[in-house]
């Protein structure tokens, strides 16, 4: 497969390759249960969200089962938040007070999993937040959880971005030289273009993004960087991150196909929410891993772990359901990306060079017809159990036997036509792995 050329250094091609990772939203608001933005949306104070931190306890927190989860769910990488908008850190960093290792846990959380994830096979992603609620040197804008408190505004005016800055810069380098290799560094975002009136968004200036881009791929020459630092499209990044959008058509500029990759929670939030029940179905997630795949992108799927530090178990029902299904149809899926040919209604293409993945979201009744493959397959199987399924071109001036019982509409004539059975197999999505001449 050749990799889209997004104009960058970082070599995104084991990422195009593998397909599939496991988002990690975990910090002090999984206790709060309501979202990481809980502390913006309740207008919370840092000493109502102390609270938190005072409480902080993961007793169930085993990464190792983590990862297992994330593997066997065919999952290829993990991205993990580091630091979230609340600004506490998962790791022993040096440049702040507010951390894991100072709560009543008193433990880095983030070396663990780094390691436990790695020794499944599983590559390494920090999420990491530009965003700084805690931090006393972040500007107030109107992200800011008490912006609209109006003297609290005013006795904050002093605070220097140059300042926040350069814990921004110090925070990266520690987490780029204290884990080993790390495979993607996933910055949260930039709103240089909003205006609040009293005060004006932040990106490329604030963070001082060129040069954190220098610094990460001079620490980490094989590091991929998202699409969220501001820094314009001389150095978009190495990937784009569209977020709980499922893309019509597959991402282009100017016409040529881009890295992408699609994050999204199981349900409506990261972070974890204990009341809400609005899980997405197994089927519906498989079908949406295969519609990114099927349109060049990847998917980043994400688990709010619990407080304790456990998937819950609606989550691993979920992973595991896909876990089910990776294993028998996993590759429609590494290594694949976009196909040129037009599949026919309710299904997706997937292509792996010569093999060509047909899946089907309905399972019609006898056939299946593939516009444009005529001629063009040499064998065809059933993905799941790898049993053959007969390919046949059906010719409208075909023999009088069959035309006593088939009405043939005008179909193209370099049409496929391949023959299912009668039930639909056991899987979510159903895969037909064509074998093109
Ligand atoms: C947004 C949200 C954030 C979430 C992220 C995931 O930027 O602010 O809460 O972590 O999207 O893509």
């Amino acid at each position: 497969m050749t990799t889209p050329s997004n104009p960058t250094t970082g070599d995104a091609s084991w990422f195009v390759h593998d397909r599939f990772g496991l988002f990690i939203h975990w910090g002090l608001y999984s206790l709060a249960s309501r979202g990481e933005w809980v502390k913006y949306h309740a207008r919370m104070t840092d000493a109502d969200y102390q609270r938190y931190f005072d409480h902080f306890e993961p007793d169930l927190y085993d990464p190792t089962v983590w990862a297992s989860e994330a593997r066997d769910a065919g999952m290829k990488y993990a991205v993990v938040t580091t630091k979230h908008h609340d600004g506490f850190c998962l790791w022993d960093t040096a440049l702040s007070d507010y951390k894991a290792t100072n709560t009543p846990w008193g433990r880095d959380v983030l070396r663990p999993m780094v390691e436990a994830f790695r020794a499944q096979g599983l590559k390494i992603g920090f999420y990491h937040s530009l965003v700084d609620w805690h931090h006393p040197q972040f500007p107030l804008d109107g992200l800011y959880p008490r912006h609209d408190d109006l003297a609290f505004r005013a006795r904050e005016q002093g605070r220097d971005i140059a300042l926040y800055r350069q814990y921004l810069h110090g925070q990266v380098r520690e987490l780029l030289t204290g884990f080993g290799e790390v495979n993607i560094l996933w910055f949260d975002f930039s709103y240089s273009e909003r205006d609040y009136g009293w005060a004006r968004g932040k990106g490329r200036d604030a963070w001082g993004g060129d040069d954190l881009t220098a610094m990460a791929r001079a620490l980490q020459p094989g590091i991929l960087i998202n699409d969220r630092l501001d820094v314009g499209w001389s150095d978009a990044g190495d990937f784009f991150t569209p977020q709980q959008y499922q893309l019509p058509i597959r991402l282009t500029w100017d016409g040529e196909p881009v890295v992408w990759e699609l994050c999204h929670p199981l349900r409506k939030t990261w972070g974890y929410v204990r009341d809400d029940l609005d899980w997405i179905s197994v089927d519906m997630l498989v079908r949406l891993l295969v519609d990114t795949v099927s349109k060049g992108g990847n998917l980043l799927l994400n688990v709010g772990p619990t407080p304790r530090g456990a998937f819950d178990r609606h989550s691993i029902e979920r992973l595991r359901g896909i876990g089910a299904w990776m294993r028998r149809h996993s590759r429609a899926i590494y290594g694949c990306t976009a196909s040129a040919f037009t599949p026919p209604p309710d299904c997706r293409y997937t292509q792996n060079g010569q093999r060509l993945y047909l899946h089907l979201f309905a399972w019609p009744i006898g056939h299946v017809h593939l516009p444009g493959l005529a001629n063009r397959v040499e064998y065809a199987q059933l993905l799941s159990d790898g049993s053959e399924i007969k390919t046949m071109v059906l010719d409208p001036e075909g023999p009088a036997e069959r035309k006593a019982f088939v009405i043939m509409p005008d179909m193209p004539p370099d049409t496929l036509t391949l023959e299912l059975p009668l039930q639909k197999p056991d899987a979510a999505v159903p895969v037909i792995e064509l074998f093109l001449k």
